[in-house]
C-alpha cells in the first residue's frame, strides 16, 4: 500500500484518507521513502537487529523492525520522527550494520551524505538510498554504482531505491571528495560559514540583503530572527545595533543554526540560538522581528509556510512591536498582515523582492 503521510505539528498520522484533509502547511507525502522500505517489506534486503536512518522520516512499517535510529536535522520532521515513537540521534558516530538515506535537495549534500553513510557502515554493512526520478535518482545510482562497483536498484513510485555493499573495494579518492562536499565552507568573498544543503549555502540571498540594506539601526528592546538561516540578518541587525536587550535565532535547520553559531559576532547582547518550528508559535514575545519567510515553490507556489510564519510573528510581536520582512513581489503576504491586525507599508522593493515594514499598533 503507499501511504501518504502527514506531519504536523501534534505528530504523524497514516493513512491519511481515513483523517480527512490534512492541515496544508506540513503535508508531506513521501513516496521516496515508500520506495525505500519496499525491498525490505518484499524481503529482498534483509531487515537487520539496527539500522541507522539518515534523514529520518516514520513510516508505519519501521515499527515492525527491531531498532531503528533517526538522524534528522529538520526540527518538523525529527518531532514527527519522535513522537511516532522511534529513537533519535544527533551525533551518529557508530557502525552500522544498515544505513538508510533519504538525501536532501542538494547535490553536493547527497554525494557527501553517500560517503558519511559509508563511513558509519561496518564492512559488509549496507547503505539503501531513495531519490525521487526528478530530483535525479538515476544519476546519483550512477555516482554510487561507479565509486562502489555494484548496486542493487528497485524502481516504484516514481522514485529509485539502490543498495550498494561496503567493501574494501570503493573508490577512497571520490569518498574523500565526497567526504569534502559535507564540510562547513566560507561563502567565496565572505566571512560566512556555510554547509551544503541548508538555504542559500553558495550566496547572501539577494532578498535577505534588500531587507539588511533598509533595516533600522533604532532597535530597542529583543529581536527575533525567525527562519534565521546561516545567521545573516541576525548579523545585519547586530552591525547596526549594538545596544539590544536580546537577539534570539528560530531556525528548524539543525545545520544552518550550527553555522549561525559561527556566523554571529561575540558582542554584549544576548544571543540565543533555538531549534524550533516557527509554525508552532514561539516561547516569547518581541519588540521587533525580522524575517525571510521561506516558501515552497515547486510546479506552483505553496505560501502556507509563508503565512503560518506571519502569523507566529504576529503573535510574538509586543503591542507596539514591530516586524521587519522581505518576500518574492508575487506573493500575496499584504492581505494576511491586515487579517492578523498589523498596518504594513512597502519600504522597497526590486525586480524580484519586496521590503516589508508592519506594526502592532498600541490600543488607543
Ligand atoms: C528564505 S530562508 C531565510 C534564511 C535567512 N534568514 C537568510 O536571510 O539567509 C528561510 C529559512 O527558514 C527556515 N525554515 C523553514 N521552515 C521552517 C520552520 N518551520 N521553522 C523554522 N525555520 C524554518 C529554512 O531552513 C531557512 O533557513
Amino acid at each position: 500500500m503507499c501511504y501518504s503521510i502527514y506531519v504536523t505539528p501534534q505528530g504523524i498520522s497514516f493513512p491519511a484518507s481515513q483523517r480527512g484533509s490534512p492541515p496544508p502547511i506540513f503535508r508531506r507525502v513521501s513516496p521516496a521513502l515508500e520506495t525505500l522500505l519496499l525491498p525490505f517489506s518484499r524481503g529482498e534486503f534483509t531487515v537487520p537487529k539496527q539500522a541507522l536512518f539518515l534523514g529520518a522520516e516514520p513510516h508505519p512499517d519501521l515499527k515492525e523492525w527491531p531498532e531503528v535510529t533517526g538522524w534528522q536535522p529538520s526540527k518538523p520532521l525529527a518531532d514527527a520522527w519522535e513522537k511516532a515513537g522511534f529513537g533519535r540521534m544527533e551525533q551518529t558516530g557508530e557502525s552500522w550494520p544498515l544505513v538508510m538515506l533519504l538525501p536532501g535537495k542538494s547535490r553536493e549534500e547527497t554525494l557527501a551524505a553517500f560517503a558519511r553513510g559509508y563511513d558509519l557502515l561496518r564492512d559488509g554493512g549496507s547503505l539503501v538510498v531513495a531519490i525521487a526520478n526528478t530530483a535525479g535518482a538515476a544519476r546519483f545510482e550512477k555516482d554510487l554504482q561507479e565509486v562502489a562497483g555494484k548496486v542493487d536498484s528497485v524502481q516504484k513510485h516514481k522514485c529509485r531505491c539502490f543498495r550498494a555493499v561496503k567493501t574494501a573495494a570503493w573508490n577512497a579518492a571520490t569518498l574523500a571528495e565526497w567526504r569534502q562536499f559535507g564540510e562547513p565552507r566560507q561563502i567565496p568573498s565572505t566571512e560566512f560559514i556555510v554547509e551544503a544543503g541548508i538555504f542559500s549555502a553558495d550566496h547572501i540571498d539577494p532578498g535577505s540583503a534588500l531587507l539588511a540594506e533598509h533595516l533600522p539601526a533604532n532597535f530597542r528592546g529583543s529581536v527575533a530572527d525567525l527562519g534565521a538561516g546561516w545567521g545573516f540578518l541576525s548579523r545585519a541587525v547586530l552591525e547596526k545595533n549594538l545596544k539590544l536587550k536580546a537577539l534570539h535565532l528560530y531556525e528548524a535547520d539543525a545545520r544552518a543554526l550550527a553555522c549561525a553559531r559561527k556566523n554571529l559576532p561575540e558582542t554584549a547582547v544576548p544571543i540565543e540560538y533555538h531549534w524550533h518550528d516557527v509554525s508552532a508559535g514561539l516561547p516569547n514575545k518581541y519588540e521587533n522581528i525580522v524575517m525571510n519567510p521561506p516558501f515552497h515553490s515547486g510546479q506552483s507556489t505553496d505560501i502556507s509556510l509563508g503565512r503560518a510564519f506571519l502569523r507566529t510573528a504576529a503573535d510574538s510581536l509586543r503591542t507596539g512591536g514591530r516586524l521587519f520582512m522581505v518576500a518574492n513581489r508575487q506573493l500575496p503576504y499584504e492581505p494576511e498582515l491586515e487579517r492578523l491586525g498589523l498596518v504594513w507599508r512597502k519600504v522597497a522593493e526590486d525586480s524580484v523582492y519586496k521590503v516589508i515594514f508592519a506594526e502592532r499598533r498600541m490600543l488607543r
